[in-house]
C-alpha cells in the first residue's frame, strides 16, 4: 500500500466552519466565520456591477484561449490603478509590473515563492496575530517567518512595540503589512501611524509587502488606499498583493494581483521575468473569469461607477453592524467592554473573546466564529442583533 502512512490533518481553521455551520440544525444559528460579506437577507450576492459584466463578456469573449503568465494586460492596468491611482507617476514610468493571479491568496504565494528565489536569506515578519494563512503560505514557501507585535493582551493595538521590533528587525527583511481592514483584529494604524512604519522602513533597508484584500471596506475605496500610495510614492521598491474577492464579490472565481513597484522600468522587466517564470511552475496561466469581469468593470465608466457604490453600500452596512452590535450589547452592561468593535474596519472584529468563550458560543448558542475571537461582522444578521448580543453576554 502507498498510502497507509498518510496521517488526517486538522481541517482549516477558517473553512471548516463552513461545513460546521452548514451542518448545524439550530434554525438561530450564527454565521460570524469565514470572511464573506451578507447582505440584509443573509445572502452573499453577485454585485449587479459583475452580473452586468459577465453578461457582455458572453457576447463578447470569443475564445478560451490562454491568457499568459501575467494575466490579461487590461487587468493588470486597471488594478494597478485602481490600487496605486489613476495618476500614479510610477504607472506612467513603467515602474509597476502587475502579475494576475489565483486570488489574494495565489498572489502571497507567488510573492513567498519570488522572495525565496529571487532575495535568499531574506525573512519575513508579520503581525502577531495574522491571517492564519500568511503563517503558512510563506513557510512552505520556504521562508523563515518571524513576528512583531500587533496587539496587545488587553486587545489594544499596539503601535510603540510594532515600531519597537521594527528595529531590530535585519536589513534586507521583508514586513507584512495590512493595507486596511487588517485580519483578523479590524485594527488599522492611522496616517500618522503609518509615517512612522515608513521611516522605520526605510532607514532599516526592510522590504514591505503590502496585503490589501479589502480596499473599498474601511474608509473607502480611495481612502484604503492611502497608506499603499504613500509607500509606493516614498519607496524605490515594493511588493502589493490585491484582492478582489470581497470587494468584486468574486470569491470563488479566484481573482486577484501580485503589483510590484520597481525602482525603474529595466528593472520592473527583470523581475517580471522571475515572476513569469515563477508563475509558470505554480499555476501556468491565472483563471480568466475573474479578472475579465473586473477589466469589463473598471475599464467602463458607468459599471465603475455603478460597482463603487455597491462597495460603498457593503462599507456602510458593515460600519453599521458594527455600532449595532455594540448598542445591542450595551443593555447587558458590556457597551463598554466591547466599543472597539464599533471603532475597528473591515471584516473582522477581534472581540476580546477568549477561545473557551468561542467554543461556549458554538457549542451552546450556535454562534459560530473563529478561535481567539475573530468574528466576521459582515456576516451578522442585523434582525436578531439582540439574540447575538445575548449568546455574548452568556459567555461573558
Ligand atoms: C477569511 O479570513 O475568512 C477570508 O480571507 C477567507 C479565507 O480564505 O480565509
Amino acid at each position: 500500500m502507498h498510502f497507509s502512512d498518510i496521517q488526517r490533518v486538522p481541517g482549516d481553521p477558517i473553512l471548516g466552519l463552513i461545513e460546521a455551520y452548514a451542518n448545524d440544525t439550530n434554525p438561530n444559528k450564527f454565521d460570524l466565520g469565514v470572511g464573506v460579506y451578507k447582505d440584509a437577507q443573509g445572502l452573499t450576492t453577485i454585485p449587479r456591477a459583475v452580473k452586468l459584466a459577465e453578461q457582455r463578456l458572453v457576447d463578447k469573449q470569443l475564445t478560451k484561449t490562454y491568457i499568459g503568465g501575467h494575466g490579461e494586460p487590461r487587468f493588470g492596468t486597471l488594478i494597478s490603478q485602481l490600487v496605486l491611482g489613476d495618476n500614479s507617476p510610477l504607472l506612467a514610468a513603467r515602474r509597476v509590473s502587475a502579475t494576475q493571479t489565483p486570488g489574494g491568496t495565489g498572489a502571497l504565494r507567488l510573492s513567498g515563492d519570488f522572495i525565496a528565489e529571487c532575495l535568499p536569506g531574506r525573512g519575513i515578519w508579520l503581525s502577531d496575530p495574522t491571517w492564519p494563512i500568511h503563517e503558512t503560505i510563506f513557510a512552505k514557501a520556504g521562508l523563515k517567518v518571524s513576528h512583531y507585535p500587533y496587539v496587545d493582551r488587553e486587545n489594544r493595538l499596539t503601535v510603540d512595540a510594532m515600531l519597537a521590533a521594527f528595529e531590530t528587525i535585519p536589513s534586507g527583511d521583508v514586513v507584512l503589512l495590512h493595507a486596511c481592514c487588517h485580519n483578523p483584529t479590524g485594527f488599522d494604524l492611522g496616517h500618522e501611524d503609518w509615517k512612522r512604519v515608513l521611516e522605520v522602513v526605510r532607514r532599516r533597508n526592510l522590504l514591505p509587502l503590502i496585503d490589501f484584500a479589502y480596499q473599498g471596506f474601511g474608509d473607502g475605496l480611495e481612502e484604503d488606499a492611502w497608506a499603499a500610495r504613500l509607500f509606493a510614492a516614498e519607496l524605490p521598491e515594493l511588493l502589493i498583493t490585491s484582492s478582489c474577492s470581497k470587494n468584486f464579490g468574486l470569491y470563488r472565481e479566484r481573482t486577484g494581483a501580485l503589483i510590484v513597484c520597481c525602482a525603474d522600468a529595466e528593472k520592473s522587466l527583470d523581475v517580471r521575468s522571475q515572476l513569469s517564470s515563477i508563475a509558470r511552475n505554480l499555476w501556468s496561466n491565472p483563471p480568466d473569469h475573474g479578472a475579465a469581469v473586473v477589466a469589463e468593470i473598471l475599464g467602463d465608466a458607468e459599471l465603475k461607477q455603478l460597482w463603487a457604490e455597491e462597495v460603498e453600500e457593503m462599507r456602510q452596512r458593515i460600519a453599521q453592524l458594527r455600532s449595532g452590535l455594540v448598542q445591542a450589547l450595551t443593555p447587558l452592561g458590556l457597551g463598554q467592554r466591547f466599543a472597539h468593535i464599533a471603532q475597528q474596519r473591515g471584516m473582522f472584529s477581534y472581540t476580546g473573546l477568549n477561545d473557551d468563550q468561542v467554543a461556549r458560543l458554538r457549542h451552546e448558542h450556535s454562534v459560530y466564529m473563529v478561535n481567539a475571537g475573530r468574528a466576521n461582522v459582515a456576516g451578522i444578521d442585523a434582525t436578531r442583533l439582540h439574540a447575538l448580543a445575548a449568546a455574548i453576554a452568556a459567555v461573558c
